[in-house]
């Protein structure tokens, strides 16, 4: 069946258009694309920067009928999944998911996804609005200059000129079959794939907790319910379902000394 694409050159957040349009009874799978977006929308009220044109800034309506609401936090790691084997079958790129919604290239941030989910009693009214966000042709002066040393795009990194529309179709296409197979085969192997491509297992983080503590430990990496696990300095072992992943300052040469 071909997909009700939603092209718009100016919004202000597709997640938001995408949202307005599943509680008026959108399908599953409905996209909402955008050339430029005024007010794009991060994790934990970041903002994400769009340049016209140079990125894929767009928001898929999800209706996993078959999925509970513990399921919801998964989804977000199934479409990091997703996006990492569409990119990496443009050849000689490898990416890295860190959790639990970016996509790495070559140490740099390339992609984010915001998952915003409505969990209803009734059926009907429930969907998930996959929001992605992938750096394709940004040039690195096109970057906000407090992201130009952690961001990057795929561009940057490979030389090549890929066509948005094209990604557009493939990350489509992929995340719907992600989303199936997560109802139909469950997490395991997806989550035996994302492992592979893991970018904090064994480093040591910063996790900024809701309430602005900050823990520091290892990443164990994310478990069966999509968790993080973070083995702080005293051993204790914590389940990460919220707040800020960072990778721990590397010390800078002088602060070895006594
Ligand atoms: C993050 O890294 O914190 C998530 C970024 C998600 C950005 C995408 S761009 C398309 C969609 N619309 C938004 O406003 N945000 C998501």
């Amino acid at each position: 069946m071909v997909p009700t694409i939603h092209f718009h050159k100016t919004v202000t957040s597709t997640n938001t258009i995408a949202s307005e349009l599943a509680k008026n009874g959108a399908a599953h799978g409905e996209i909402v694309v955008a050339e430029k977006q005024l007010q794009g929308r991060g994790r934990l009220g970041k903002s994400w920067s769009s340049p016209p044109g140079k990125g894929v800034y767009c928001s898929i309506i999800l209706r996993p009928e078959r999925l509970k609401q513990e399921d919801y936090a998964k989804i977000t790691l199934v479409a990091g999944l997703a996006v990492a084997k569409v990119i990496e079958n443009y050849g000689n790129i490898e990416c890295y998911l860190k959790w639990p919604n970016d996509v790495y290239v070559k140490g740099k941030k390339c992609c984010g996804i915001l998952a915003e989910s409505s969990f209803s009693e009734n059926p009907a009214d429930r969907f998930v609005i996959l929001g992605i966000g992938i750096n394709v042709l940004t040039e690195l002066d096109e970057f906000p200059d407090e992201l130009r040393l952690t961001a990057t795009s795929l561009y940057l990194e490979t030389g090549k000129y890929i066509s948005l529309d094209i990604l557009i179709k493939k990350l489509h296409s992929e995340i719907l079959h992600q989303i199936k197979r997560l109802e139909y085969s469950g997490f395991a192997e997806i989550l035996k794939e994302w492992r592979e491509r893991d970018f904090l297992r064994g480093r040591k983080l910063a996790w900024v907790t809701n309430t602005g503590d900050v823990i520091h430990g290892i990443s164990e990496g994310p478990d069966e319910s999509g968790r993080l696990l973070v083995r702080d300095e005293k051993g204790v072992r914590h389940e990460v379902i919220s707040g800020d992943v960072q990778l721990a300052q590397k010390k800078k040469p002088q602060d070895h000394q006594s």
